[in-house]
């Protein structure tokens, strides 16, 4: 049966109408509602949301135009287990996704999406992933019965009519089909927070398409942000020679004026924000961040032989607890108005406050599950992974060329994982197949989106959750288009600001004082700053990093930068493990860098001191 909808108006694409009435037919929704992206639209949505009690309207003098979500306690987070990369070839998954046959899973997802949206709205969310009409923008279509989901995806991409119009009767699009597998019997009441027990998130890298079936949450919902701009745009990246990464993008402004862009990967939950917005320290006066992106970045090389970078998204999805006026007050201030809080706590007088954000937490509180807290419950009042959803332009140190189609020029690749012991706090690479290889075998402590794995794992490039293909070719791929597609490859670096003393506490203070490092980055990049030689890679001379104004001894500084030699043997051999996994498709270059560094190590002291070091 054809369900009368207004797309024939809103676009001339062919193959999205014919899409759209194939997935309305398949799931049998009450009516399909085709986003134009209108601020009307959106207050409609929210209000909508106030009625059904699956919004919370802020109190507007506190938060104007703002909404608290509380979600089912059960879909909190992304889910890794439930994640997967449908290629035909199972070893094109590679052994670090979960894979299934295509045919397989289309069996499964028809069987689950037939009638999931009965009783309820479809909306068309036809996005941008980019600034509209940059070559380096991508469209996609998602289609979904959350009405949070449309909300969100207005401020985390350029959704609406302008997508459709930028997408025109021929162009090409990623279907992204999105249910939360709740469909309502005639007179059935809803929840707040409808969503299935069984979840599926499932990419087909061949064909382009995402399907995710049973959460309402982040990353398993707004399909424009880890589906799309990473698995799925991975895979592009590869077949198109371009890079679509797990990256913040800033700029550095020196007190000369003179910019830096930098692209920096932390796993989940590391400090992408953080530092993507960072205010350097007043020992610094005078140089300047500013932001272009803070979870995702897509890379193209340009005619000049350089990468140029763009924030595919419009918004922030971050991480709430632990963000406050001295954590990251440019994140505090984009949080204003007009943003959705995810699971935060709700105060008396309809504010939002999660675990950290004051010092001393309110009295009272209503906790993320809806019950009464005080400061003796003993649980969370804010879910450790609630989330704001915040439009970037409201970030003061938005850099003016955020959306500039062509991109910001990149300099150089940051990487940088949790680890508490061993690892110094910045390093650079001796060259870009040394790059690769530090980046590939990047270790960082488990996050909230990653079920039960304690301690330490591997998180390649931060994108161990997120790469659509086998991650031993996606190495060749970087070790290729550093070569093959610019000039010269950016300088590659790792940083740790975790890295923990005897009694456990952090050495590095973090935060804003991580300009401190970056500036030797910068200045690496721009051959102005020294580099001594270690078995890791070139680290700073003491005399080279900024220290004053905090108190940071040389000796701490000797502490935070030390390697011993034994641990770093213990963890260059652990790699084995991780390389083996992936049999023929390894390239050569990780496991000749392997050998290098034990051979560096090998005739190193017992305890590399970079005191020593540096005096010789
Ligand atoms: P996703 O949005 O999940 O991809 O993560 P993200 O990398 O943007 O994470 P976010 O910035 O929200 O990370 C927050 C976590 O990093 C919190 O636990 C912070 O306390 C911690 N963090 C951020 N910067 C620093 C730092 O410089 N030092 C220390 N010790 N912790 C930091
Ligand atoms: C991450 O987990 O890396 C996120 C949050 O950025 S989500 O969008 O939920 O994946
Ligand atoms: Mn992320």
């Amino acid at each position: 049966m054809t369900m009368t909808h207004d797309g024939a108006k809103r676009t001339r694409n062919k193959r999205l109408l014919q899409w759209v009435e194939e997935i309305a037919g398949l799931c049998n929704p009450d009516r399909i509602h085709w986003c134009d992206g209108s601020q009307a639209e959106y207050d409609r949505l929210c209000e909508e949301m106030v009625q059904k009690g699956t919004f919370i309207r802020l109190n507007p003098k506190k938060r104007p135009n703002s909404f608290l979500a509380r979600s089912h306690p059960t879909d909190v987070a992304r889910v890794e287990d439930r994640t997967y990369i449908c290629s035909e070839k199972q070893e094109n998954a590679g052994p670090t996704n979960n894979w299934m046959e295509p045919q397989k899973m289309r069996g499964i997802l028809l069987e689950l999406f037939e009638g999931c949206m009965r009783g309820r709205t479809m909306y068309v969310i036809p996005f941008s992933m980019g600034p509209i009409g940059s070559h380096i923008s991508h469209i996609g279509v998602e289609i979904s019965d959350s009405a949070y989901v449309a909300a969100n995806q207005r401020i985390m991409t350029r959704m609406g009519q302008a997508a459709l119009d930028a997408l025109g009767p021929d162009g090409d699009f990623v279907p992204c089909v999105h249910s939360i597998g709740a469909p309502l019997q005639p007179h059935q009441k809803d929840t707040v927070w409808p969503c299935n027990d069984t979840k599926y998130i499932t990419h087909f890298p061949e064909t382009r398409e995402i399907w995710s079936f049973g959460s309402g949450y982040g990353g398993n919902a707004l399909l424009g942000k880890k589906c799309f701009a990473l698995r799925i745009a991975s895979v592009m990246a590869r077949d198109q020679g371009w890079l679509a990464e797990h990256m913040l993008i800033l700029g550095v402004e020196s007190p000369a004026g003179e910019k830096t862009y930098v692209s920096a990967a932390f796993p989940s939950a590391c400090g992408k924000t953080n530092f993507a917005m960072l205010i350097p320290p007043k020992a610094l006066d005078g140089w300047k961040v500013t932001t272009i992106g803070d979870d995702i970045a897509w890379i193209k090389p340009g005619a000049d032989g350089r990468f140029y970078a763009i924030n595919p998204e419009a918004g922030y999805f971050g991480v709430a607890p632990g963000t406050n006026m001295d954590s990251n007050p440019n994140a505090m201030l984009t949080l204003k108005e007009n943003c959705i809080y995810s699971n935060v706590a709700l105060t008396d007088d309809g504010d939002v406050w999660w675990e950290g954000m004051t010092k001393e937490p309110p009295a009272h509180l209503i906790d993320w599950k809806g019950n009464d807290w005080t400061p003796g419950s003993g649980t969370p009042a804010a879910h450790p992974n609630a989330r704001f959803t915040a439009p970037a332009q409201q970030c003061p140190s938005i850099d003016p060329n955020w959306e500039d189609p062509n991109g910001v020029p990149i300099s150089a690749f940051i990487f940088g994982g949790r680890i508490s012991k061993n690892f110094p706090l910045v390093l650079q690479a001796y060259d870009w197949e040394h790059g690769v290889y530090l980046a590939a075998t990047m270790g960082s402590e488990a996050t909230a989106a990653a079920v039960g794995q304690a301690g330490m794992r591997r998180d390649p490039m931060a994108m161990l959750p997120f790469c659509g293909y086998n991650m031993a070719d996606y190495w060749k791929h970087w070790l290729r288009i550093g070569r093959q597609r610019v000039a010269t490859p950016p300088l590659v670096f790792r940083v740790n600001w975790f890295r923990k003393d005897d009694k456990g506490k952090f050495i590095w203070p973090g935060y804003g004082e991580n300009m401190r490092a970056l500036k030797w980055v910068v200045d690496r990049c721009r051959g102005r700053a020294r580099g001594v030689e270690s078995p890791l890679g070139w680290v700073p001379p003491f005399e080279e990093l900024v220290l004053d104004g905090i108190e940071f001894s040389k000796d701490r500084f000797y502490e935070i930068m030390n390697i011993d030699r034994e641990r770093a043997q213990q963890e260059a051999n652990d790699q084995e493990e991780l390389f083996t996994r992936f049999g023929d498709h390894l390239p050569r270059e990780m496991e000749i860098e392997r050998e290098l560094l034990l051979s560096r190590l090998y005739h190193s002291p017992t305890v590399w001191d970079l005191r020593s070091a540096s005096a010789t």
